[in-house]
């Protein structure tokens, strides 16, 4: 009988080994005994060059284009999870949770309904139950409950989308038939300066517009300042205003701050607003009774934004939305269409925007069975502690001054030149020089921060491969580096060039 052709590849499993044997190789070269640059200096012109490009006619076969992986994309990828890849929130991933990722898309699921991913659904449900505990959110079996929900999206931005959309829906459930226009009041949403970007981002899409999203000044903690949220929110009752949601941030982006939980859930309740958490980063801080003490009162939010893909070592993308009434979510995601086929309650398609979604539940179900809470919870407790160190290398140092206070694992600090005849702008450009100094020695990879209108370089501490002597290294060599840029003086320091688009931005906005 003449077979069909298809797409299936007649040695996929000898491919799969030699796709397996580049991971683990790479995983092994990022490890504790880490060799070369963090980060690869080649331009994009440069791999545009060196990378194939054209869609051949015919296929040059899967062993050839792996060949092509091998020589012009894998030497080239930024070394994400080596020790002292400290930039952004970008968390070193879980080799465990790589071996789930790569199980998931051999499985290929597809579980917007039951039947499109049986084992897939129940994970899904499994993971969301893991946090929503984890959490404090109240459980079915409490009075007056109908249980959390929840969903696996693609991250931290997402996660605060779903979040404000069922916020939206929850409390103007007249926009969904009517539109905006229908609601006949206009809704406010309130978060402090230091709220991610991803909030406004989120009201915008919602069709809130930007100018009804408040920016609650924090103080020199950088919490928000919860005297400053209350008169937000009466000026703008008296205005005819309809403030309606309250973002907290658990974890700032620039300097992990964790806002006044407690006052803003009494806030919330007083005023019935809605009570989102913005935990992407300090969630994972929940494992640890440190972290729990700071983050006490989140589980009083109607919603929670928390990535497994920053400070729970998930290999991207995965971020969670928690809602403390399932029922809330599916009245706002409810999908019918004949299309999909027969209803089952535990349908996830009712509980997200998107229908097509990948089964990211099995990575972290995979890797947090693998290590363990208790392992999480040590390897999360050493990040803090190493933040707090490089802290205090800092502040015993007159060269350089702490920008803000470490509540999590992220440390904000500039190198201040000694001598005279410095301004603060010069300085500000020296932090950026500064770093693209440590990024071209190949030793580490960091992301300035702007704390309070100065800059500073900025650690975030979400690997697990981080240790102490990493920290040390980092702080010496920036400590010779600051010294060799202030020796050339703030006029004749490229520092100076005051025409290069050098200024980091207000925050690392990842
Ligand atoms: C506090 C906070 N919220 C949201 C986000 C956005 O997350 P993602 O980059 O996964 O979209 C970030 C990213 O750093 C964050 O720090």
């Amino acid at each position: 009988m003449q077979r069909h052709e298809t797409l299936d590849l007649e040695d996929f499993e000898a491919l799969l080994h030699r796709a397996a044997t580049m991971i683990a190789d790479r995983v092994e070269r990022i490890g504790p005994c880490a060799e070369g640059p963090v980060v690869h200096p080649a331009t994009f012109d440069e791999l545009a060059a060196l990378i194939p490009s054209d869609w051949p006619e015919a296929g040059a076969g899967a062993h050839a284009v792996l060949d092509d992986v091998a020589r012009c994309i894998e030497p080239y990828a930024t070394r994400i999870g080596h020790p002292r890849f400290l930039a952004w929130i970008t968390t070193s991933p879980a080799p465990a949770g790589t071996l789930g990722d790569i199980v998931c898309t051999g499985l290929n699921q597809a579980p917007l309904s039951f039947k499109g991913g049986p084992a897939a659904t129940v994970l899904e449900h499994v993971v969301l139950g893991w946090l929503a505990r984890l959490f404090g959110l109240p459980q079915a079996a409490d009075e007056g409950m109908d249980g959390p929900g929840g969903t696996i999206v693609s991250g931290g931005t997402m996660a605060n989308l779903m979040g404000l959309t069922v916020a939206r829906h929850t409390h103007f459930p007249e926009a969904a038939t009517k539109g905006l226009a229908g609601i006949g009041r206009t809704p406010v949403l309130y978060v402090s300066d230091q709220g991610h970007m991803s909030i406004e981002r989120s009201a915008v899409l919602l069709g809130l517009g930007a100018d009804n999203v408040r920016a609650i000044p924090s103080g020199t903690d950088n919490r928000m300042d919860v005297a400053a949220l209350r008169a937000a929110i009466a000026a703008d009752r008296a205005a005819g205003l309809a403030p309606f949601c309250v973002v907290a941030q658990a974890g700032s982006v620039t300097t992990g701050a964790v806002d006044p939980l407690p006052e803003i859930a009494d806030i919330c309740a007083a005023e019935g607003l809605w009570f989102h958490v913005d935990a992407a980063y300090g969630g994972a801080a929940m494992l640890t009774d440190e972290g729990r003490a700071l983050l006490a009162g989140i589980h009083r939010a109607d919603s929670i934004c928390v990535d497994p893909h920053k400070w729970f070592f998930i290999p991207l993308e995965c971020g969670v939305t928690l809602f403390r009434s399932k029922a809330q979510q599916i009245a706002t995601f409810r999908a019918r269409a004949s299309y999909l086929g027969e209803e089952n309650p535990h349908d996830l398609k009712n509980t997200t925007f998107i229908l097509s979604r990948a089964n990211r539940a099995l990575k972290v179900w995979f890797a947090f069975r693998t290590y363990g809470r208790e392992r999480l919870r040590r390897i999360v407790t050493r990040n803090m502690e190493l933040a707090r160190h490089f802290r205090d290398l800092c502040a015993a140092s007159p060269e350089w001054r702490v920008l803000a206070p470490v509540q999590l694992s992220i440390a904000c600090a500039r190198y201040v030149p000694q001598g005279d005849g410095w301004t603060e702008e010069q300085v500000d450009r020296l932090q950026v020089r500064l770093l693209e100094r440590l990024e071209a020695s190949g030793e580490g990879f960091l992301t300035p921060a702007m704390v309070r209108g100065r800059a500073g370089v900025r650690l975030c501490v979400a690997n697990h491969r981080t240790s102490e002597a990493d920290i040390r290294l980092l702080f010496d060599l920036m400590t010779t580096l600051g010294r060799e840029l202030a020796a050339q003086g703030p006029l004749a320091s490229p520092a100076s060039r005051t025409a290069q688009p050098t200024q980091p931005s207000q925050t690392p906005q990842v």
